[in-house]
Order: structure tokens, then sequence, then C-alpha cells
């Protein structure tokens, strides 16, 4: 009899298909986020668990049903499970690293592209009928090339980030908890303290997993130290930037733009954010393409079926219960 597992929403076909074949698989088939009685339900009696970035997988959740043998997330970000608690049961939790770093890396740039040439807020403008021909101080924004980018986590995306900035000529400065030498002589990339790199850059791009450490690790007085010119771009965890100090540093030009992808309060945004014009909001499509999506849904499910083969899966994030 093949093994069970609950499969929180329809992720794309790949993932499916190859589960089907190892698994009985149960597809939540509403496309909506399931309430957490929904997935405590889901889960009953199943082997495993296919969730997503949108579930929180806390310790009741963890514990819940005892047979459970995997947790594999659809998501490289794992914030939202209790990872302690599925470790102390001896329970694998997986992600979808590598996948999506390209994917992600080419949205963090469209987002510092649109708030630099403010592209949203032109297209609006146009739209609305108000563009009469071309004007010497129209919609004026700001230079990328040969600016300073400060890089907050040099990991894998942050590195993808950093190595696209060498087409425009820019500095990067990054934090990391290691030099990355590599990428120090690829790009001319240099380690810095977190101030130094808020102080210096002009555009400032987040990185960090979210964790106790890295919430709300850009408050007030990060945005007072950036430079009123700065751009913000936040493609990793929107509780990593405190949401309503941001509103004010903005409202008070305290910083120039920010270009968000992920929100602290997801889907809700702080109050005041969504009538900012100096802002590019999206609605977390990081790692939104048809290619990557697949990948990640393979991935998931490649992570799953491994426990279940007895192998090490491809990418586990508490390796030590294996
Ligand atoms: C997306 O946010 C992810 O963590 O995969
Ligand atoms: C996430 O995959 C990262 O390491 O940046």
């Amino acid at each position: 009899m093949k093994p069970s597992i609950f499969v929180t929403r329809r992720i794309p076909q790949a993932g499916l298909d190859l589960l089907e074949q190892h698994f009985e698989v149960t597809l939540n088939e509403e496309d909506r986020v399931l309430e957490r009685s929904e997935i405590l339900d889901g889960i009953r009696d199943k082997d495993a668990l296919l969730c997503l970035l949108t579930d929180t997988i806390d310790a009741e959740v963890v514990h819940a049903n005892p047979k459970l043998r995997v947790i594999s997330n659809y998501a490289v970000g794992y914030n939202n499970i209790d990872v302690a608690a599925a470790t102390s049961r001896k329970l694998p939790v997986c992600n979808t690293p590598g996948v999506l770093t390209e994917t992600t890396a080419d949205l963090t740039w469209a987002l510092l592209f649109s708030t630099a040439r403010r592209v949203v807020e032109s297209d609006n403008f146009l739209r609305a009928g108000k563009f009469h021909g071309w004007g010497p101080m129209l919609l004026l924004g700001v230079d990328i090339f040969e600016k300073t980018l400060g890089i907050v986590g040099l990991g894998r995306i942050g590195s993808a980030v950093a190595r696209r900035a060498a087409g425009f000529r820019m500095k990067i400065l990054y934090t990391a908890q290691k030099n990355n030498l590599e990428l120090e002589q690829e790009c001319h990339a240099e380690r810095v303290e977190l101030n130094e790199l808020l102080t210096q850059s002009d555009f400032v791009s987040l990185h960090v997993p979210l964790t106790e450490k890295t919430q709300h690790m850009i408050g007030t007085d990060q945005l007072q130290m950036m430079k009123n010119s700065a751009i913000l771009i936040n493609t990793a965890r929107g509780p990593i930037v405190d949401e309503q100090a941001l509103v004010q540093a903005l409202r008070s030009k305290e910083i120039a733009g920010a270009g968000l992808d992920v929100f602290e309060n997801e889907p809700a945004l702080a109050p005041g954010l969504a009538e900012l014009e100096n802002t590019v909001l999206l609605p977390h499509l990081g790692s939104a393409t048809i290619e990557t999506r697949s990948k990640m849904a393979t991935l998931a499910a490649q992570n799953a079926i491994a426990v279940f083969q007895g192998e090490r899966p491809e990418a586990i994030v508490n390796p030590e219960v294996l």
C-alpha cells in the first residue's frame, strides 16, 4: 500500500504527477489558504504533508499526528513551520532552495528598476490620460548604474542579485556571517557592518531569512541611517521590516522609496502604505514563474518521496533527525 500525503493547495502538475506515483494523494482542491482546523483534519491519519508558506505549521500541528513522517514545504523560507517542534519528534522538514534563486533575483531587480524609475506610477499616469507630451521635468527617477547596492544577507539569492549588478557597474556592499571571497572577486563586493551598509547604500536589498534575530531588523533607527535618496527593496520576508516605521519614513521622505514583494501581515498592508506613490508593491511573486514553480513542485515532491525511500532528501532543513 502506498503511503498517504495531504497537499494543502494545488501546486504545478509536475509535482502532483510525481506524488501520485508514490503516494495516495489528498489534495485541497479549493484555491485558498486552509484554516488551521482544516489542516489538522487534512493530516489526520496521513503519512506526509506538503504545505505552503501560507500554512502555519506550529507545534500543535506538528504533534497532531504521530504517524506523520515528513513535512515538505513548497518554499525556500520555512518560518511558517515550528522546526524545533518537528526536530524534537525526529520529523524531517524539507524546503525548496536553489531552484528559485535566479527567479527571485530577477524579481528583486524588477522591483529595483520599477521603483527607481517610477515605472508603475508612470504607467498609471499615462493610463489616467495625464500624458500630454514629453516634459523636461516629467516623472524624474534616479539612476541605477554606478550606484551602491547594499545586500543584507549574502546567501544564494543575495549573491544572485549581486551578480546581476555587475552589468550596471555598481559598487556592492554586503552583510553576511562570513566573507564570500569568490563574490568579492567576481563583483568587487565588500563586506561591512549593517550600519555602514545602511548609511552608504543607494539601494538596500534584504535577503536574510526571517528568524527571531532578523525580525524588525529594519526599523525607525535603521531607516533614519539610510540616505534620504535611498530605496529599500524587500523580496525576503515582510516582518524583517517594521512596516509602520517604513510608512512613516516614506511619508517624511526619510528614504526615497520602497519596492516590496512581502509584507509584515500578509496579505494585509500597513495603514497608509498603499497610498504612497514612492512604493511599488507586489503580491509575493518572488518565485512566481511557470518554470520555477514547476521545479519547486518537483523538488517538494522529491523531498517527500525520498523520506519514504529511506534516502536523504535533496533539501532538508533539520538533517540531524535523519
Ligand atoms: C517564497 O517566499 C519562498 O520562501 O519560497
Ligand atoms: C535562500 O535561498 C538564500 O539562501 O538566499
